[in-house]
């Protein structure tokens, strides 16, 4: 059985299509002011027609798996956590595992809202760790742009489309993804969500009329409730972990709001310059924020080989969690022949023999 699991491949996507503040303000009654002040957001991304969470979700599995040199064939299990999937069913990660040519993967999504990512992470955790499979392709991705109502000021400004992708593997190194704790609170569920299009209110012209098939929130409600809730799953996760604050290089926060991440960095007497922000170029992008981060962080030089890192999320539900890694990075392009070499746990000893630990 291995002793861990490591992320080996990352990779992520985002829209080609900018959508500013200025040009929200030609849509609604608001502006720059309101929401850099409010919220830190300056810009989001807007899938084009031809885009969904599935056709993003590809893109950065993809990347990924270049990234951690794997084939396709050889993935075990795609997991898509997405509060706005391709359809109710078939799961969005069956329509990934088929573009992708994964056909040895089981497939399933999970809906945490914005914390499905580390709710997709913590089963694949769980699963490497048992020793189930092996490996797996944890993807969070969202097109929020086709769940709001664009006429809802209090809503629309904050949310933007795009995928990320992480590619985790079984290894018998002592490093890896060390804790992950998960919790909700549905008693909060109106707070924030969908309300129509599932088997309460199903689709129907009366639930479109009405508005019911787009987002709704009571922003301030959850922003209180967020604030807390990821600090406190931080310390847990950094209890779990057998580690302290201090030993932490860099949080990789969900991110929904810059005073929301201020204040958790905050309550937490963290040092802001080692909290991860990407929130001004890309908005809240659900299950996809702490997944693009992790590759945005990555590629500018803020996770290194060794790095202690904290990843945070709150969303509807509600949901939160939290979960601390060590930062491994792409093993050093020695991957064993086989799958069976795979399945006994051959990358364990690569790992070692390239990490001294
Ligand atoms: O991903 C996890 C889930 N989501 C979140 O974590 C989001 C959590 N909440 C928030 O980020 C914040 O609560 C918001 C950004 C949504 C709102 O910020 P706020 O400081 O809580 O503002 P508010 O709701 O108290 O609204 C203040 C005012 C209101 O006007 P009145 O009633 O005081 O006259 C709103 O109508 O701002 C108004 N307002 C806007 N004005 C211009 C609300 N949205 C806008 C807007 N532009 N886009």
């Amino acid at each position: 059985m291995a002793k861990n699991a490591v992320i080996t491949g990352w990779g992520y996507y985002a829209p080609s299509r900018v959508m500013t503040n200025a040009d929200l303000e030609r849509i609604v009654d608001t502006s720059d002011e309101w929401i850099t002040s409010r919220t830190g957001i300056k810009e989001r991304r807007i899938a084009s027609d031809g885009e969904t969470t599935s056709t993003m979700s590809v893109r950065a599995g993809r990347a990924a798996l270049e990234k951690a040199k794997m084939r396709a064939q050889d993935v075990q299990l795609i997991i898509v956590g997405t509060a706005s999937p391709d359809y109710l069913f078939p799961a969005t990660a069956c329509l990934v595992q088929a573009e992708l040519g994964a056909t040895r993967a089981g497939a399933f999504d999970v809906e945490a809202a914005c914390t499905s990512f580390l709710s997709a992470l913590a089963i694949a955790r769980g699963m490497i760790v048992s020793g189930a499979v092996e490996n797996a392709l944890v993807i969070g991705a969202e097109t929020l742009s086709r769940l709001l109502n664009w006429k809802d000021r209090t809503t629309c400004v904050l949310f933007g489309d795009g995928a990320g992708a992480t590619l985790i593997e079984a290894s018998n190194a002592s490093v890896g993804i060390e804790s992950t704790v998960l919790h909700g609170d549905g008693t909060k569920g109106e707070l924030l969500m969908v309300p129509a299009g599932g088997s309460k209110i199903p689709a129907s012209s009366d639930s479109v009329e009405r508005g019911l098939h787009f987002i709704t929130m009571a922003g301030g409600e959850v922003f209180k409730l967020a604030v807390k809730s990821m600090a406190d799953a931080a310390e847990e996760a950094i209890a779990e972990a057998g580690v302290s604050l201090d030993d932490i290089n860099l949080m990789i926060p969900h991110q929904a709001n810059l005073r929301i991440i201020d204040g958790v960095a905050k309550r937490l007497h963290f040092p802001s310059e080692k909290v991860f922000v990407n929130i001004q170029r890309y908005g809240n992008t659900s299950a996809a924020s702490i997944p693009i981060a992790i590759c945005e962080a990555e590629a500018t030089g803020r996770l290194r080989r060794g790095d202690k890192v904290l990843l945070v999320a709150f969303g509807g539900g509600f949901t939160w969690g939290a979960s601390v890694l060590e930062w491994y990075g792409a093993h050093d392009g020695v991957r064993p022949a086989s799958p069976l070499d795979r399945a006994r746990g051959v990358l364990g000893d690569v790992v070692e023999r390239v990490r001294p630990l």
